[in-house]
Formats: C-alpha cells, structure tokens, sequence
C-alpha cells in the first residue's frame, strides 16, 4: 500500500495524482528496460502498451523467458474484480494479456472475484457482484481469447477447487502482514483480511492441475502487486515457484484524473455504451487546449496533459508515427481538440461496435470458456 499524500494506490484504492516511478521504489519492482524489450521482441511483436511504457514495470520476467527457453512454458493468470459494467480501462490490461496468450501460445487463467467485491463494497449484494460478473465476462470472451486455452471462473462457482490452495496460504500469511500490505484495521470485516488468499490461489492452480511445477505470468495493474507480493513470499515453503509479474499503469478518465473511474460515469466509457453516447462523453473530455481557438492557434496545445491525447497513446492509435505526428502538430497549434475528439470519436465507436456485436455472440458461448466446480 502506498499512501503518498497526494496520492494513494492499494488495490482498492487508486486516487491523486500517481508517482508510477515511486511505486516501482516503494513496492521493490524493476522497470522494463530497453534489454528486456528487445528480448521480448526476439517472441513476436511488442504490443504498443509495452512500447509506450504503460506495461512499464515487472517481477522476474527474465526468469519467465529463461524457463520458457528452457522449455518449460508459462500460463497466464489475470482476473477483474465485477463491481460494475466493464469500461475501457478494464479492456486495456485484458487486451495486452491477449496479445500474450497469442504471442506465446500459452493458456489462461481469468479469476472474477464476485466474493472479493462483495466484502469490499459495503452496497453491493452476492447476487450483483455474481451478476455483474456474467457481465463482464462477456467482455473478455468478446476480445477472442482462445477457447481451447482460456478458462474462466467466478470464485463463488469455483470455491471447491481454489479452496485447498487458499488455505495452504492462508496458514501462512499473519494478520500483522495483511495489516502491513493491505492497510487492514480492527475495523476491517474477517472476510477481507482472508481474501488475499483467494486471489493468491489461481497463481498455484496451475501447477496442481498440471501435476508439476508450471511458471506462472500474471499481467495486472500495478495496483494489484501487493497482493502477489505476499503470494510470492509464501510460494517456495508451498514448493511452487513464485509468480512472475508485468505491471501497468491506470487507464486514464476522460476528465483528465489518473484513473478511469465507474464512480464518474461520464468521464468513463463502458463497453457498452452507444456510438452517440460515446461521443458526447469525448466531445466533453479534459484538453490540453487554449481559451480560445486564436490562442491555440499561436501558442499550440498541451498533448502531455490532454485525456484525448492520452487515449490515443493508450489504444486508439497503434502507429507510433502517426501519435509524433499528432504531437507535434498539437504543439504547434495546428491541430485543434474539435478535430481531434472527432477522430477519437470515430476510432472508440469504431471499436466498440464491433466489440459490442462480439459481446453479443459471447452470450452464446459462456460454456466454452467457464469453470465450475
Ligand atoms: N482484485 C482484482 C480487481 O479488483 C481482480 C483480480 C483477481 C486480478 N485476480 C487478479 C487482477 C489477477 C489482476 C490479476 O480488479
């Protein structure tokens, strides 16, 4: 947990203004270099988010490439917390872990953790997080993940086969650690100090499924590291070896804030959402604009504190070029945001109705992808 003043990141909570060089010093992560890229590259293509430094941190990712050299593949763990309709910034990470499930040819794990939603969030009901679950999972199915390697749960529908994981971890982790990571108080309710060790258990499912040690790589949000910090400590007194992570950084809203966020609805846009809805939603984003178009024209706009650059940067303009481009010529004042949202808008509806005709055949193929106990 990092608590910085002007900001605050846990896995609960990411709000402020957020230091991502001061998260990687604080939580003890290393920063991908230029070495680790150009290795990577040696797999397939590098997926701009790693390009661009917004997949910009990891743990023991040298170690994952040496073992999958050796040959003795990975498998991919991720998940999503379903307290809400899935939004752009929830695709970005799943869609890099695409990208790595097609690069290496690995299988997937993906944990909804309806329980962990519902002890955190004080108004929402078993039955909301379990439906809102259903929900999102469309989504993930909806991006192409491959049905023979991708595998799908809810932990309420699953419980009986992460259970004997969680409490081999769970007799492992004091309630000082969790106090220490998580922040945890006497306030806080028993179920939530347990939790970590439901989250820690599709890092060893793995393995226990194989019936060998399997590496396992986990992209996530740099929010998530704590949890999979403790999950390292443990791995070896279990026998399985520690999780290798990348890290992202937070999608940001459209209001310019750090994060996307369900609590702002318009400055956030669900994968739902129609074309029209969409665009009025970028048509009011933060700019890095002037006052007034004379002024922009003379002294050039802010790309590096615009939403709508930003959004670009993260996913809406995969060629490099083009983005230097846009750039410069925002800069110099030859390119205005009426312009600009405009190609954001068409790009994002583009995007989202062929997703949304996606999600609507996912709802046919949930079956393919789910575990159950
Ligand atoms: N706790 C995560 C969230 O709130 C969900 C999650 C579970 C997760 N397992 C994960 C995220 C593994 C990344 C990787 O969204």
């Amino acid at each position: 947990m990092v608590e910085d003043g002007s900001f605050t990141v846990t896995p609960w909570e990411v709000s402020g203004e957020i230091d991502y060089d001061l998260l990687v010093e604080k939580f003890g992560t290393k920063r991908i270099d230029q070495a680790l890229i150009d290795r990577m590259a040696k797999y397939g293509p590098i997926h701009p988010l790693m390009r661009r430094g917004v997949v910009y941190s990891h743990r023991d990712m040298d170690w994952i490439l040496d073992r999958y050299d050796a040959g003795e593949p990975f498998y991919l763990y991720t998940g999503r917390g379903p307290s809400g309709q899935t939004h752009l910034g929830h695709l970005m990470p799943w869609l890099f872990t695409k990208h790595l499930q097609d690069v290496f040819n690995v299988p997937l794990y993906f944990q909804l953790t309806d329980d962990e939603k519902f002890l955190f969030n004080e108004g929402l009901t078993l039955d909301d997080t379990r439906g809102m679950a259903y929900q999102n999972l469309l989504d993930v199915i909806a991006l192409g993940f491959d049905p023979g390697k991708t595998k799908i749960f809810l932990d309420t529908e699953y419980i009986h086969n992460l259970y004997p994981f969680a409490l081999q971890v769970a007799k492992k982790v004091t309630f000082s650690t969790a106090k220490a990571v998580f922040g945890f108080d006497n306030s806080t309710n028993i179920g939530s100090i347990f939790y970590t060790s439901i989250q820690t258990a599709p890092a060893f499912l793995g393995s226990a499924l194989a019936g060998k040690n399997v590496p396992c790589l986990i992209p996530c949000g740099i929010d998530q590291d704590p949890h999979f910090r403790v999950t390292r400590d443990i791995a070896p007194s279990l026998g399985y070896y520690k999780p290798a992570l990348l890290h992202n950084k937070m999608f940001p809203g459209l209001g310019g804030g750090d994060k996307m966020s369900s609590s702002q609805p318009n400055s956030t846009i669900y994968t739902t959402d129609a074309p029209k809805v969409v665009r009025k939603k970028i048509n009011t984003a933060f700019t890095g604009g002037a006052v007034t178009v004379d002024e922009q024209r003379k002294s050039g706009g802010k790309p590096e504190i615009c939403a709508v650059f930003k959004y670009k940067f993260y996913l809406f303009e995969p060629e490099d070029r083009k983005l230097d481009e846009l750039y410069d010529r925002c800069r110099k004042g030859e390119v205005l945001c009426g312009e600009c949202k405009k190609t954001l808008g068409d790009a994002v509806a583009c995007f989202l109705e062929k997703h949304q005709e996606a999600r609507e055949k996912a709802k046919d193929r949930v079956d393919e992808f789910i575990l159950r106990d």
